[in-house]
């Protein structure tokens, strides 16, 4: 595995897009949404991986000083399995402990590979909202992690 971690730029969003096509279709963010999110980075922090110039995943974590919200990760279909979206989320998880107690995160209730990557990084599941994505109508579960304050 060779891909490196940066901040996700504007320059990134038709890659991005591109993935996000290939992994969440049709519960597909938008454009718009991303450029929203990008234009908050007191409140966001959004990375890709990127190996040479491809990007090959990209993830984005929403803190607020109570509570963070993992808001998407996704890895190229062929470069799943490499250990890229262990690192995308641990820098994630590394941004959320220093800025709030509380992780919390949607996965669809189908995706068993991605609750099994949260579980070993400590979330618990902690409840399902039924139709979450739309428009697929895809249940989620709501995951949870908490970091004991010293
Ligand atoms: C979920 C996802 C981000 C994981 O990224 P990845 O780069 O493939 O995962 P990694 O290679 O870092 O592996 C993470 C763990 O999952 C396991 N894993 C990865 N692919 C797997 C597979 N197909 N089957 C079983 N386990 C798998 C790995 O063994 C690893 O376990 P470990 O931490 O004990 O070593 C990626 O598969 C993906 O983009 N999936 C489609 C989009 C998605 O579901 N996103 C999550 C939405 S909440």
């Amino acid at each position: 595995m060779t891909a490196r971690l940066r901040p996700m730029r504007p320059a990134d969003l038709d890659a991005v897009l591109e993935l996000e096509d290939q992994l969440f279709a049709p519960d597909t963010w938008t454009r718009a949404m991303y450029r929203d999110e990008l234009a908050r980075p007191d409140t966001r922090l959004y990375l890709v991986a990127e190996d040479g110039d491809r990007v090959v995943g990209y993830a984005g974590l929403i803190a607020y000083d109570d509570e963070a919200h993992v808001a998407t990760i996704g890895v190229a279909e062929d470069r799943q399995g490499e250990g890229i979206g262990a690192l995308l989320l641990d820098a994630l998880l590394a941004e959320a402990d220093r800025r709030s107690p509380v992780v919390l995160l949607e996965v669809r209730a189908d995706n068993g590979v991605a609750q099994e990557l949260y579980r070993r990084r400590g979330f618990t599941e902690i409840g399902r909202r039924p139709r979450y994505y739309q428009p697929s109508g895809t249940d989620a579960v709501v995951m949870k992690r908490e970091v004991p304050r010293g």
